[in-house]
């Protein structure tokens, strides 16, 4: 199939391909809430395969496509062992004849790529070791909910240089924000990404002081000190990423309407404290929310 398209990388699509997804998102937000949305993809069968735990990404595909009149089927690693029991060729050529999409959560990046390729159905990327593509685009729709056009705002991430970091800096490349990272040393994000998005001229800073980063922010981003697969890093990171917890004496010197975003799950009291999370310009709940609609938009928008 030639024509067919995956979702596994922000800069994969062209600005106004993702303004489409985003404004779709957008438009459908309120029917989806009214139980009111056309059942476009009626007989349409969603593949979401999970090698790593998940609450929002599960749930969000699972009823985001079945808002859309299509079904779901939830596979996880062990059962279809892609690369192990079987090649990643062959697994990605007998779920294209069984279904009409495949939502992955998968840990190697490159193994979703293959997917991809050797797939003749959509490929959407729910997360990798390298992205978290969806994630971001729930986080724009969030940030442009609460403050309009992200174009022109500061978005400070205060943490990790990990796949959430990774997918900000390939948005760095299609929207016209700040994106500043406040990490410790040796945690950057991946080199190659940086790479592309310095050539690719978009406005982004890397900084080991969380204090200098969030000043006059328009967007605070929180996630997980250690990522899913890095558990046996806790006690290291935990001491490493202390001086990078969000608390709210930190945000007081954040543009004054600034919001706070998590992509959850969080774990409070280490990265983020209770009082930011549950504080006024916390809009956690309604990115969380978001991922539904954003997908739902991109799964529309991929799977005829
Ligand atoms: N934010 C996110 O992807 O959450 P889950 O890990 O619960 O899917
Ligand atoms: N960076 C985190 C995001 C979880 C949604 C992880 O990969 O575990």
């Amino acid at each position: 199939m030639a024509d067919k398209k995956d979702f596994l990388a922000i800069d994969d699509y062209s600005t106004e391909e993702l303004r489409a997804i985003l404004t779709l998102a957008r438009e459908q937000k309120p029917l989806a809430r009214e139980h009111r949305l056309p059942h476009t993809h009626p007989n349409r069968i969603l593949a979401c395969v999970f090698a790593k735990p998940s609450l929002r990404t599960r749930v969000s595909f699972e009823v985001g496509f079945r808002q859309l009149g299509g079904e779901t089927l939830f596979i996880t690693d062990k059962e279809i062992g892609m690369g192990t029991r079987e090649s990643v060729h062959d697994v990605a050529q007998v779920m294209s004849r069984f279904c009409d999409g495949i939502m992955i959560r998968w840990f190697d990046h490159q193994e979703v790529v293959d997917l991809a390729k050797y797939a003749t159905v959509p490929v959407v990327n729910g997360l990798t070791d390298l992205n978290h593509p969806c994630q971001v685009m729930a986080d724009i729709m969030t940030v442009e909910e609460h403050l309009g056009s992200i174009d022109g705002k500061t978005v400070v991430m205060v943490g990790d240089g990990n796949n959430l970091a990774n997918s900000w800096l390939n948005a760095a490349i299609k929207f016209p924000f700040n994106f500043i990272l406040a990490c410790p040393e040796g945690y950057l994000p991946d080199e190659g990404i940086m790479q592309k998005a310095e050539a690719a001229g978009a406005s982004f800073m890397i900084t080991h002081d969380a204090r200098e980063a969030v000043e006059g922010a328009h967007v605070i981003y929180s996630d997980a000190f250690y990522s899913m697969g890095q558990e046996e890093e806790a006690v290291k990171r935990r001491k490493d990423f202390a001086p990078f917890q969000i608390t709210g004496e930190l945000l007081s010197g954040a543009d004054n309407d600034h919001i706070v975003l998590h992509c959850l799950p969080a774990h409070r009291g280490e990265e983020i404290t209770d009082e930011v999370m549950d504080g006024p310009h916390s809009v956690v709940f309604d990115e969380a929310e978001n991922r539904m609609h954003a997908q739902r938009a991109i799964l529309a928008t991929l799977i005829g």
